[in-house]
């Protein structure tokens, strides 16, 4: 017969499953831009395994990582430059949400990845982006390196097969992903979601992340 576990026991681990649920809860809280107090439009709330390493080059020709990055919030937007209507509607409502935020938007940094890197080359990205926000970075790189971030944000493009059009098309998934400044995923915003709810959805982040930072462990560089 095994002797009951003393009280001293019991207390220790009641106090060990209380730490536990306090800080899921947190986790919980702190993975989802409204508080978990429900949904909202046009954000959708998980912890995905989306993002990681990249290397790419950026408009002016110059190598960059992810790690290139950090300490910064990422609004990362996949596309291309001769897309006709999505694209810039999407790199325009990123640009409204940076001048909605104001001086935060300091620590936000935008990413324009091409999915087309065999037209949006390093100085046509340079021209393109300058057109939507001076802060936004064009990023392009070799088949390979754009195939490879693609694969590790889950974007899906191809060229469209429209034949007897001089310019072809691509085909390719809209979402806009924010990333945290340690380079993980947060949030992603469905096209079209509107400039006003992504910029209170990183307030929101920025607002929460300071109270539990210890949940933040930096990556080893
Ligand atoms: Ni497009």
């Amino acid at each position: 017969m095994k002797p009951a576990p003393s009280l001293p026991v019991i207390g220790v681990m009641l106090a060990t499953l209380a730490a536990i649920a306090v800080a899921s809860w947190v986790a919980w809280r702190w993975i989802t831009p409204d508080g978990g107090r429900g949904g909202q439009g046009g954000v959708m709330r998980a912890e995905m395994d989306i993002g990681g390493p990249f290397e790419l080059v950026d408009q002016h020709g110059q190598p960059v990582t992810d790690k290139t990055f950090r300490s910064k919030y990422l609004l990362v937007y996949f596309g291309y430059g001769y897309c006709p209507d999505v694209c810039p509607t999407e790199l325009a409502n990123i640009g409204a949400a940076l001048d909605i935020l104001g001086p935060k938007a300091e620590t936000v940094k935008p990413l324009f990845i091409t999915v087309d890197p065999e037209r949006d080359t390093p100085a046509f990205l340079s021209d393109y982006v300058a057109n939507f926000h001076p802060r936004l970075t064009g990023l392009t790189g070799t088949p390979e390196q754009i195939k490879a971030v693609a694969k590790a944000y889950k974007v899906y493009y191809a060229k469209a097969d429209r034949p007897g059009e001089g310019e072809y098309l691509m085909d390719h998934t809209s979402f806009v992903y924010l990333m945290g400044p340690d380079g993980r995923f947060l949030s992603l915003f469905r096209g079209q979601t509107d400039p006003k709810t992504i910029a209170e959805t990183i307030t929101r982040f920025m607002a929460e992340r300071g109270a539990v930072t210890w949940l933040w462990p930096q990556p080893a560089s």
